[in-house]
């Protein structure tokens, strides 16, 4: 009896001094985010994009995008209503797939209304109304595109994600329900960021950077160049065609001190197309005379090819692939039409996805699922890119993600036999027998283990090991 009245008093005497706690959201690492915009989409019954062409298994995340904000409220259609309902669906098929609404921003309409929410009053009204839109439709939280941001709005937006993420940690705890996420994309450029990065850390669950779009023919039509180059391909380093990668990208938004797990990137499911001067010159960095005349089939936008028209063209349209092993990209070219397009496709976003686990980097997403193949025409899994990624995170993960890896049994009994990185540019490598032995080998002097080729190498030669993203130094 007393030992009861002991139990009841603590219990109502926490319930009356603690606050109820907000739970985080659910969110899985490596993440991997799936965009599906209302412009792309067709009626369920078409041949062409639609919402039942999307395999949820293939993504942890859903954004649909995008929403205008108008006046102190998001503005969603009657079909974006609908949208976002069957994207709710999609947890039949994936429980832990989180559902976020996208709003841009740096969109001229969206400036507009966000200078009204200057005003503390009605950005007050925003954030009460935004959670209440989002849980009404049952979404799981807010992407906030700020990559093209004013400089009148950053002020606004600064105050908005502080603001929102408060917002979302009170609600959670009065709803009982997982905090709303709030996801950030920013640009490829760290240093011309107008947000705070200790602001971006201390708000967003998820900062997506835009990994693409490195050298367009809109931007730069006299001279061919990657999309979405992992390294710097190596060459004139003044050259324009050659500086940025997403290499250099990542290590800027690293040193502004925003943390590894918490960065996203963005692989692009379209390629860059230039028309050549001459078939005989098609290395990347050769001379254009802007975009290609080769046009997309469904996605008609100069200069640029969705993945499924590129890959359906290879084998028909003498179109011939490249594989550029200093960016680690392909490119592919047509000596007819004096095509030259550059673009990801299921190496590149493996080598991509193996790169982010080893630098213990949050996971990809991917722009946007229209362009993809989605049919499997190129003898691919439907969905061939997303399927790549899922399949080396699937392979990879759960050890890379541990916080120590020791070269031990338990480590061998979930990797198997083979060689091992214990993590990137260790000068160690972990060697598994077929007994589950577990063998830690030192490289040579000067040497560290190359997690793509499964070799030890020289530091120096390898990009990872520049000296610049790791600790190691360059020899
Ligand atoms: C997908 O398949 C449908 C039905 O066969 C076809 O009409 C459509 O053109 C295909 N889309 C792509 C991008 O291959
Ligand atoms: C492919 O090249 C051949 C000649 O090499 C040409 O006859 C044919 O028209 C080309 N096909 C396309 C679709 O450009
Ligand atoms: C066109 O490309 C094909 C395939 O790469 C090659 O065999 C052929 O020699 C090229 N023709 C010209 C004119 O460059
Ligand atoms: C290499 O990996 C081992 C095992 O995780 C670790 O103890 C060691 O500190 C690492 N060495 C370097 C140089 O990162």
């Amino acid at each position: 009896m007393i030992k009861t009245g002991f139990f009841v008093m603590l219990f109502s005497l926490s319930c009356l001094t603690v606050p109820a706690a907000a739970t985080d959201p659910k969110l899985l690492l490596p993440h991997r985010g799936c965009y599906v915009l209302s412009a792309t989409l067709h009626d369920l019954d078409s041949d062409l994009f639609k919402l039942s062409d999307v395999n949820p298994a293939l993504c942890t995340y859903v954004v649909y995008g995008f929403s205008a904000i108008q006046g102190t409220q998001l503005s969603l259609t009657k079909s974006d209503e609908e949208n976002l309902m069957i994207c709710g669906m999609m947890r039949q098929v994936n429980p832990a797939l989180n559902i976020f609404l996208a709003v841009d921003a740096g969109d001229a309409g969206t400036e507009k209304a966000l200078a009204e929410l200057s005003e503390a009053k009605a950005r007050g009204e925003f954030v009460r109304l935004t959670v209440q839109q989002l849980r009404a439709h049952n979404a799981d939280g807010l992407v906030l595109h700020t990559e093209s941001l004013s400089y009148a709005s950053a002020n606004v937006v600064a105050l908005l994600l502080q603001e929102l993420r408060e917002k979302f940690v009170e609600e959670s705890a009065a709803s009982k329900q997982s905090r709303l996420a709030l996801v950030i994309n920013v640009g490829n450029a760290a240093k011309t960021s107008r947000l705070d990065p200790q602001l971006l850390t201390g708000t967003a669950d998820i900062i997506q950077v835009r990994s693409f779009d490195y050298h367009t023919p809109a931007s730069e039509p006299t001279v061919t160049g990657h999309n979405s180059p992992l390294y710097r391909p190596s060459g004139p380093a003044s050259n324009s065609p050659f500086t940025g990668s997403i290499e250099n990208t990542f290590h800027d938004w690293e040193i502004l001190g925003i943390p590894r797990q918490k960065l996203v990137l963005t692989i692009p499911l379209y390629g860059q197309a230039w028309r050549l001067i001459s078939p005989l010159r098609y290395d990347p960095g050769a001379p254009a005379v802007g975009e290609a005349s080769m046009r997309g089939r469904y996605w008609d936008v100069a200069g640029k090819l969705a993945f499924h028209d590129i890959c359906e063209r290879l084998p028909s349209e003498n179109l011939t692939r490249v594989f550029d092993s200093d960016a680690m990209a392909p490119y592919a070219h047509d000596n007819i039409s004096r095509t030259w397009v550059s673009y990801d496709d299921l190496e590149s976003v493996r080598i991509k996805a193996r790169w982010l686990l080893e630098g213990n980097y949050g996971g990809v997403v991917f722009w946007e699922l229209s362009l993809e193949d989605f049919n499997g025409t190129c003898g691919m899994h439907p969905m061939g890119l997303l399927k790549g990624v899922a399949d080396v995170f699937a392979a990879n993960a759960k050890v890379l993600f541990e916080d120590k890896r020791m070269c031990d049994q338990s480590f061998c009994l979930k990797r198997g036999v083979g060689v091992f990185a214990l993590g990137a540019c260790n000068d160690s490598y972990c060697n598994c027998d077929h007994g589950g032995k577990a063998f830690t080998v030192a490289c040579g002097p000067g040497t560290v283990f190359d997690s793509l080729t499964l070799v030890c190498n020289y530091a120096a030669s390898m990009k990872a090991c520049d000296g610049t993203i790791n600790s190691k130094k360059k020899i």
